[in-house]
């Protein structure tokens, strides 16, 4: 018997950067999944396989890397966190035998971490019985994300825990909104990793060095984001794409978009995407465009030839789920 467990990955509709400036962010569950499986073992041992290139062993303090060499610790670590937070609030002191499977990109801004957090701790309280509740998901998991990210701000998990999609506000926490409309996107991503601490480092920056014309960027970025809200609960997608636009223009006026992000926006454009921007942090990882439904293998082509890798994509309401197989 093993228990299962998947959670969606995620990707920011608007608000980015601004966020960290007390403005809101949108954040939407994406159809993109990553599985865990959970077995018990008779020692102490907790072994991660993984199709991510890497898997190996923990015992106690001690990792041995079975695919993946010594980089393997880093990709691997925060699931053992995950699980070990689990089983200790189970007060099971158990080994295990998880194994990964994730279509989700690793350090690409769609919360691949926060996704394999999440669904570690639902698999692991479900193999022993035990249908942990959303809000104690978000906090088993943090552990295992504060490892990746240094001091996240917790929407990953959030939003991987409930689906569907969240409003994010600092020291105000999550509001779920409804969202009838399907929300069908392209996210090209553009096979460059980067770091979202260096970039957040860097809009700040430029904050310090222009204070009088960055603190405006971020006031028009929060208007931006409440209408995209509006936007959104009417249904209007075409008003929702020009909003996406101006975010990208905005992200792009306090420097975390780049040339291949800028050339993927406009040839998503040209190939009739309602709106385009950059997602997450920028400096590289993915954009995304919004289209007709139609017009998605079309953008998806325009993407491809300009040297991206499409994912066709769109919102799911639910969020983690798990179950036990025999
Ligand atoms: O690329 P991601 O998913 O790590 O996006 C980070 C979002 C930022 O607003 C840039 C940073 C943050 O902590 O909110």
């Amino acid at each position: 018997m093993k228990a299962i467990a998947s959670a969606p990955a995620k990707i920011i509709l608007a608000g980015e950067h601004f966020v960290v400036y007390g403005e809101p962010a949108i954040v939407m569950a994406i159809d993109c999944y990553a599985k865990v499986s959970v077995k018990d073992r008779n020692d102490n041992v907790i072994h991660i396989a993984s199709n991510l290139g890497f898997s190996g062993s923990f015992k106690g303090n001690r990792f041995q890397p079975d695919h993946g060499g010594l980089g393997a610790h880093k990709i691997l670590e925060p699931i053992r966190i995950a699980s070990q937070t689990a089983l200790k609030e189970l007060k099971e002191e158990s080994g295990l035998n998880i194994v990964i499977k994730s279509e989700i990109p690793v350090a690409a801004g769609l919360g691949s971490s926060g996704a394999l957090a999440v669904a570690t701790v639902a698999a692991v309280g479900k193999f022993f019985g035990v249908n942990f509740t959303k809000e104690k998901i978000v906090n088993l998991s943090f552990e295992a994300e504060r490892f990746v990210h240094g001091k996240p701000s917790g929407i990953d998990q959030a939003i991987s825990t409930n689906g569907g999609i969240i409003v994010y506000k600092k020291n105000q926490g999550i509001t779920p909104i409804k969202v009838k409309k399907k929300i069908p996107l392209i996210i090209g991503n553009t096979g460059e990793l980067r770091s979202t601490g260096d970039l957040v480092k860097a809009v700040k920056i430029k904050r310090d060095r222009f204070p009088k014309i960055i603190d405006p960027l971020i006031k028009t970025a929060g208007h931006l984001t409440t209408k995209a809200i509006k936007t959104l609960k009417s249904g209007d997608l075409t008003k929702f794409g020009e909003l996406m636009n101006i975010n990208h223009g905005l992200l792009s006026a306090i420097g975390v978009s780049n040339k291949t992000l800028d050339n993927f926006v406009h040839v998503a454009i040209e190939a009739g995407a309602l709106g385009a921007k950059l997602t997450g942090a920028g400096g590289g990882g993915c954009m995304i465009a919004l289209s007709p439904l139609k017009k998605r293998k079309k953008i998806a082509k325009a993407i491809k030839n300009a040297g991206g890798t499409p994912i066709i994509s769109s919102k799911v309401d639910e969020g983690v789920k798990s179950w036990i197989q025999k």
